[in-house]
């Protein structure tokens, strides 16, 4: 094993308010998600990925989105990201004052053609002529922009994915000036040495600080997945604090790792995040409190029972 590369400190952006929550089919009020966020920032979370601006016909529970971003309170210091597949997206994340625009919007791709057509319905090719002009105008407008592969490591409908598919996106994201892009293990099934393959084929048009990894946790792997990243010195992740989430188009998808998790496998290896794990724990048992459910971290619930003993 070679530590060499860990990085001292990671970046982890919660995408518990916006993965997390898309999928679930209860309406959860705008003041719950809005608290959410504000208990994130109040752990130490200083990216949160906080709403998408798509349709409402097909993921209802966004449908909020310029409610949500206009009642966060803001935090200096914190950065909050909006999903924003097409023009008519970004305008509508823009149309609110400027206090209320988003300091990061995120363009969603896939490496498999059958997801791209499910999720945003159209082919890789043609979301790629969607974004352009978002990617213009995000930057134009100060906004940075960040691309999501979906499917990286596997599709619910065309199976395996090559890692040349990854490399492929990677060159059209970098292409249309997307200025960092997300590995995406959408459905959970990767695993180290297959993670390895697809970020070693994604720096070969992104340099390390300009790659994220997005672990889903479907098959238990996104722990392992994190790790084999860290080694080769990716240092920024999205996590969903309590687990929360998955891909309304990726059935079966269970949510990203959770934050939790990484927070203490990173506190344990000596790596900085700025998390308060505690408050963190919190925030999660009020978002699972809401939702009536436990929190889907294994060290959340440790942490939880050694509290009640
Ligand atoms: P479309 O039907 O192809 O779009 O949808 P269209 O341009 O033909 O428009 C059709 C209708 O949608 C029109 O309304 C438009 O106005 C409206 P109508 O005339 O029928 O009343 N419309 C919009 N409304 C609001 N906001 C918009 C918007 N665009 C069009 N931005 C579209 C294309 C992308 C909009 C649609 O397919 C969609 O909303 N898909 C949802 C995709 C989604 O949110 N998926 C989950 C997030 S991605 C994810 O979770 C993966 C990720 O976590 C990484 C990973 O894990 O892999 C990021
Ligand atoms: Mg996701």
């Amino acid at each position: 094993m070679n530590f060499n590369h860990l990085p001292k400190r990671v970046r982890l952006v919660d995408v518990g308010p916006r993965d997390g929550l898309q999928n679930e089919k209860q309406p959860v009020p705008t003041a719950v998600k809005v608290e959410l966020v504000q208990r994130l920032q109040d752990a130490g979370l200083t990216e949160i990925e906080v709403t998408s601006f798509v349709s409402p016909k097909w993921v209802p529970q966004m449908g909020d989105n310029a409610q949500v971003m206009a009642a966060i309170g803001r935090k200096p210091g914190v950065r909050y990201s909006v999903l924003t597949p097409n023009l008519k997206g970004f305008e509508a994340a823009v149309a609110a004052p400027r206090a209320f625009w988003p300091d990061e919007i995120v363009v969603f791709g896939a490496a498999s053609e059958a997801f791209s057509q499910k999720n945003i319905n159209c082919s890789i090719a043609e979301s790629i002529a969607r974004f352009a002009p978002v990617v213009d105008a995000a930057r134009a407008a100060g906004i940075f922009v960040r691309g999501a592969m979906s499917c990286a490591l596997g599709c619910p409908y065309e199976g395996d994915i090559a890692p040349e598919r990854v490399a492929m996106l990677a060159a059209l994201m970098k292409g249309i000036g997307v200025q960092h892009v997300g590995v995406a293990d959408t459905i959970g099934v990767g695993t180290p040495i297959k993670v390895q393959r697809a970020l070693e084929a994604t720096l070969q048009h992104y340099g390390i600080n300009d790659v994220s990894g997005h672990f889903h946790d479907t098959y238990g792997q996104a722990l392992a997945n994190t790790l084999i990243a860290l080694q080769m010195g990716v240092w920024q992740f999205d996590t969903s604090v309590a687990g929360l989430g998955g891909c309304p188009y990726a059935k079966g998808a269970t949510g990203n790792v959770a934050t939790e998790d990484v927070v203490y496998l990173l506190h344990g290896m000596g790596i900085e995040t700025g998390i308060d794990l505690d408050k963190l724990v919190d925030a999660g048992q009020f978002i699972s409190d809401f939702l009536q459910r436990k929190p889907h971290s294994r060290a959340a619930t440790a942490l939880l029972n050694k509290r009640a003993a």
